[in-house]
């Protein structure tokens, strides 16, 4: 007999225990079981689907039918129930805390026991085993021997290869899948996704399905786009190997960080279509760390130093050691868990400090601060605690306990990594691998949160979400779409140098998506009326908004006798030249009239049989009729002057004078139907962002969208 077992590969629990349990049917009975690996998150509603002759189960019965077939000896399925429940429910759980008490549960109850349930592999091992394989937070606890006896139990049934093969049988299937997918959409000649760029590196040890990334924010401010590269970089990391994207508020300040900064962050994410598959908080950690830090003390590994903060800093530069380095472990734990833990006078006055090194090369090895009081009350945990974790402690303890496999941060911290092993070898925490990258710096931009309230609280720009400002915010707004940024982030992806980038880079490749998908407008400015003699009543008849895509739609275009060109156009008219009305036909002038330098009328008579090929003016135009809109063009420059703004020099030296220019147009009847954040082209203009929907008497207020070409008044580019 045969049946066979449908898995989903990207369920967020795959199905091991039918797989195993589907080896355990090939070897031990005459049935035999096919695998059907689909790359999607279920089949039919579910992680498993059995299809047996006419019948097909899911979920548990899965287990309960593969089960059916095995030998009397390896049912036990009544007594198999409670631990089939046990695996899906309690071991697949991926927070560590509640993970821990039922591996506390499980690790009692193998305590003298070599298999789950009498004396050798029955359903319940099955069920329990594979969950924890499914886990990917189990691997390093299995590793690490935590619970001994879950350890032993689990390492000595991986021997039996229907259990141990199961994972290599999954990963090998499962790229076999995506290989072949690739090849078929090659085949059906669908277009690549030529958009998206490839890293050249891979993330070391990463196993597919479970890497873990975060992204870690200080609820303190709006995200820039140098947070947008490491939030966009842990994104695609996590989807490349289909794991998963922690987004962690690093809230362990509380005189910095406020609630509201927490919603504004969860929406810029939001600009940057990045929604993590948990959102955690470090204060969530707080009694861990507390008590991580206590277990340093004991070790004689931390203690409290009263030292002052200037002395402090010039023994650490000279590397001289503390006087308070060999205070005593009591003396410490006293300190730390009463005066400084109640925020005391005597408390206020010290700090924890981790006992690595007096005279470490690496500054950042020199007795790191991990602890210091602060009586301000946080956002989320109140007045509970009046001494707060450091950034270096915090990070690599909760990066550990959420499972967080691969660190992705800026080279700046480079210096620091050092520390962060030593904090995880030294708590005996599981492995965390750091990947730096390079930080992300543009000409002319500033990214420093004092700067940027700096020109909110001047008025040179509105609010944070300017278009001129380096915000997630502002830079959506100007026009960067999500494409645009992702592949910039990914095409910098593997550099780690910094350098000074020019915005024109970004610009090009947003260029390269908007292009062939914006619909195409009409804006004429400083319109000049034109009579075309013998020109039609008005007619209104529909065109393509995208010459070279059809998916674009239709837009209405009116001809009519009188119409409107650029005065810029006008002006480089010459008596009775030929030249081209774009999607009319040829005109030739008959009558120019100028009022001083400047074009006032003209008057055509069309060609339209004329060849377009051989013109030298092609003119967009619009119908003077009422259906035309006023619009309002609005062009940026950037808020300094000066490329890169050394140390020691003020900024405010090097402020553009003028940053944003206002253009008066009339635009073709469509764009009336367009919403705010929609991205077109004005034909021969460029391309444009619908800022503000017109109201009343306000126009529409459209924003350039830089090209990568177009250069600065001042000079920039
Ligand atoms: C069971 O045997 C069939 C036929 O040989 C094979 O295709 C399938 O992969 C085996 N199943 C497992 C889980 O090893
Ligand atoms: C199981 O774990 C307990 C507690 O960790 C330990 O005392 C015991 O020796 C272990 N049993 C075996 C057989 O390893
Ligand atoms: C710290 O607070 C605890 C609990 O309120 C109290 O028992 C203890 O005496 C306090 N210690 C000091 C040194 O104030
Ligand atoms: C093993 O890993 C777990 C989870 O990461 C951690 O809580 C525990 O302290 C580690 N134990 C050892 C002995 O390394």
């Amino acid at each position: 007999m045969s049946y066979t077992l449908a898995i989903a590969a990207k369920a967020p629990v795959v199905a091991y225990p039918a797989l195993i349990a589907a080896a355990f049917v090939n070897t031990t009975s005459d049935a035999s079981v096919s695998i059907d690996f689909i790359d999607e998150k279920e089949v039919d509603g579910s992680a498993s689907k059995l299809t047996k002759g006419e019948e097909t189960f899911k979920g548990d019965a899965v287990l309960e039918k593969l089960a059916a077939d095995f030998p009397e000896s390896l049912k036990e399925f009544t007594e198999s129930k409670q631990w089939i429940e046990f695996g899906q429910s309690e071991l697949s759980v991926k927070d560590f805390k509640k993970l821990s008490l039922s591996l506390e549960k499980l690790d009692a109850h193998l305590n003298y026991r070599a298999f789950i349930l009498g004396y050798q592999v029955t359903l319940a091992d099955i069920a329990a085993w594979g969950s924890i394989r499914g886990n990917a937070v189990m691997t390093s606890v299995i590793r690490n021997q935590t619970y001994i006896n879950i350890s032993r139990w689990f390492s000595f049934l991986e021997t039996d290869k229907r259990f141990g093969g199961v994972l290599s049988l999954f990963t090998e299937a499962i790229a076999e899948v995506r290989k072949q997918a690739k090849a078929n959409q090659a085949a059906s000649g669908k277009k690549k996704e030529t958009h998206k760029a490839n890293f050249d590196i891979n993330l070391q040890d990463a196993v597919d399905g479970q890497v873990v990334t975060r992204f870690p924010p200080e609820p303190s401010g709006y995200l820039h786009i140098g947070h947008a590269k490491a939030a966009i970089l842990n994104k695609y990391f996590a989807d490349q190997y289909h794991g998963k994207l922690i987004i962690r508020f690093d809230d362990t300040n509380p005189s910095k960080e406020k609630l509201e900064f927490q919603d504004s962050i969860i929406e810029d994410l939001r600009l940057l279509g990045i929604k993590g598959d948990k959102t955690t908080f470090s204060s969530d950690y707080f009694q861990e760390m507390y008590d991580l830090a206590i277990q340093l003390i004991k070790e004689g590994k931390a203690y409290c130093d009263d030292t002052v903060q200037e002395k402090m800093r010039d023994e650490r530069m000279n590397g001289i050691a503390s006087a308070r380095r060999e205070r005593t472990v009591e003396e410490n734990l006293q300190i730390f868990t009463e005066e400084m833990k109640n925020g005391t006078e005597e408390g206020l006055k010290n700090c924890l400090r981790a006992k690595m090194s007096v005279d470490n090369p690496n500054k950042a090895m020199r007795d790191p601060v991990i602890y210091r009081c602060n009586l301000t009350p946080h956002h989320r945990t109140g007045t509970t605690w009046k001494m707060y974790p450091t950034y270096d402690f915090c990070v690599p303890i909760v990066d550990s306990i959420e499972g967080v496999t691969h660190a992705l941060r800026t080279i700046e911290y480079r210096d620091r990594n050092p520390q962060y092993e030593w904090f995880l070898v030294n708590l005996n925490l599981r492995k965390v691998h750091i990947w730096d990258f390079a930080r992300v710096n543009f000409v002319r931009t500033l990214l420093s949160k004092r700067k940027l309230q700096w020109f909110v609280d001047k008025g040179h720009v509105s609010n944070w979400d300017d278009p001129r400002f380096p915000t997630v915010r502002g830079v959506r707004r100007r026009g960067m779409t999500v494409e645009g940024l992702k592949n910039f982030v990914v095409a910098q992806g593997p550099s780690r140098n910094i350098i000074n980038l020019d915005w024109s880079v970004i610009w090009a490749l947003n260029k390269k998506i908007i292009d062939p998908v914006a619909p195409r407008h009409t804006a004429v400015v400083k319109p000049v009326k034109v009579t075309v003699v013998g020109g039609p009543e008005k007619t209104v008849e529909k065109k393509p908004k995208h010459k070279k895509n059809a998916d674009v739609g239709e837009k209405d275009v009116v001809y009519y006798k009188n119409i409107v060109i650029d005065q810029e156009d006008a002006d480089s008219l010459e008596d009775s030249e030929e030249f081209t009305l774009m999607d009319w036909g040829n005109a030739i002038v008959t009558k120019l009239t100028k009022e001083g330098e400047h074009v006032s009328a003209v008057e055509v008579k069309l060609h339209l049989e004329g060849d377009f090929k051989k013109t030298k003016h092609k003119f967009t135009w619009l119908a003077d009729t009422e259906d035309k809109v006023p619009v309002e063009l609005v062009d940026f420059d950037h808020l300094i002057t000066k490329d890169k703004i050394e140390d020691g020099e003020d900024f405010e030296n090097f402020l553009t004078p003028e940053t944003e220019f206002h253009t008066a147009a009339v635009a073709d009847l469509n764009v009336k139907k367009l919403e705010v954040g929609d991205i077109i082209q004005f034909e021969r203009k460029g391309y444009y962002r619908l800022d503000a929907k017109a109201d009343g008497e306000k126009p529409a207020v459209f924003f350039t969208i830089p090209d990568g070409k177009t250069v600065s008044k001042y000079g920039a580019k």
